[in-house]
């Protein structure tokens, strides 16, 4: 049955069948998503860049992130939108991210954004602000959706919830060397004078920050009263720790193919 829901004027088709992979911060979720979006010719949501979105107004515009009505506020009136490298829709990877019809990619993705997008999106408010608009990239022939409650509270009825976990360490290396191929290829700031004087004392520092930092993400996101990150009771749980992107992409394609998801 072709069923379309409409909800607070957003047609919402149920139809769509949605693969949901969840998962604490670098553990690969984003590469995974965006390769079984490609391989299956599925639209794809990155639901961190809406948080990180909502961040980054908050922090230029210097609204307290602890300020709920405003953070809302700006969640609620925020202009995104997202593009591929073509300028078109929304699905194709690498994905550009546009608010109030600004290309702000580089700056959602810099590691400063990180904590604030974090704390904005342990408010109630911001999330509801957000949910409808997560459900409105459900559309056919399906859906992969990435984030941290894709699987329990957006998506709960999703075909497949991947939960893509990592050992703290391998996810800030990760991340580091994220962070580190941005900035070899220009679209993240050059390091400081004071990085220049003590490269390999600080590329140290540097990865202790990030350990920290992604410590302090987990911690916020695993013991917030709403939407914690945790996996769904239905979800597989991955630890790709010891494996490639493309040992964790077989594995998943193998559990799509077992359900008879895709073409
Ligand atoms: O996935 P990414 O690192 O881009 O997400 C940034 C932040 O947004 C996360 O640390 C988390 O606090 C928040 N987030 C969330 N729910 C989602 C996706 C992201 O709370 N579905």
């Amino acid at each position: 049955m072709n069923e379309t829901r409409v909800s607070r004027g957003v047609a919402v088709s149920s139809l769509a069948d949605v693969i949901a992979i969840d998962g604490p911060g670098a553990s690969g979720k984003g590469t995974l998503a965006s390769r079984l979006a490609a391989a299956l010719g599925w639209h794809l949501l990155d639901s961190g860049a809406l948080y990180r979105v909502v961040g980054l107004i908050a922090q230029r515009r210097g609204i307290d992130f602890d300020d709920a009505e405003s953070v809302a506020e700006a969640a609620r009136n925020a202009d995104i939108a997202f593009k591929d490298s073509a300028g078109t829709l929304p699905d194709a990877s690498p994905i550009r991210v546009f608010v109030g019809g600004i290309d702000e990619t580089d700056a959602i993705r810099s590691a400063e954004v990180e904590q604030p997008a974090s704390r904005v999106a342990a408010v109630p408010a911001v999330r509801e602000a957000l949910f409808v608009t997560q459900q409105s990239f459900r559309r056919p022939p399906g859906l992969v959706a990435d984030g941290r409650d894709m699987g329990t509270v957006v998506f709960p009825d999703a075909r497949l919830k991947i939960f893509l976990t990592a050992s703290v360490e391998a996810r800030a290396q990760r991340r580091f060397e994220q962070l580190k191929d941005r900035e070899a290829s220009g679209s993240l700031r050059a390091p400081s004078d004071s990085e220049h004087e003590n490269p390999a004392g600080s590329l140290d520092a540097e990865l202790r920050a990030i350990r920290a930092s992604t410590e302090a993400r987990d911690e916020r996101d695993r013991t917030r009263p709403v939407s914690p990150l945790l996996p769904a009771p239905d979800a597989v749980t991955i630890d790709s720790t010891e494996m490639s992107i493309d040992d964790v992409m077989a594995a998943v394609m193998a559990l799509v193919q077992e359900r008879g998801l895709g073409r």
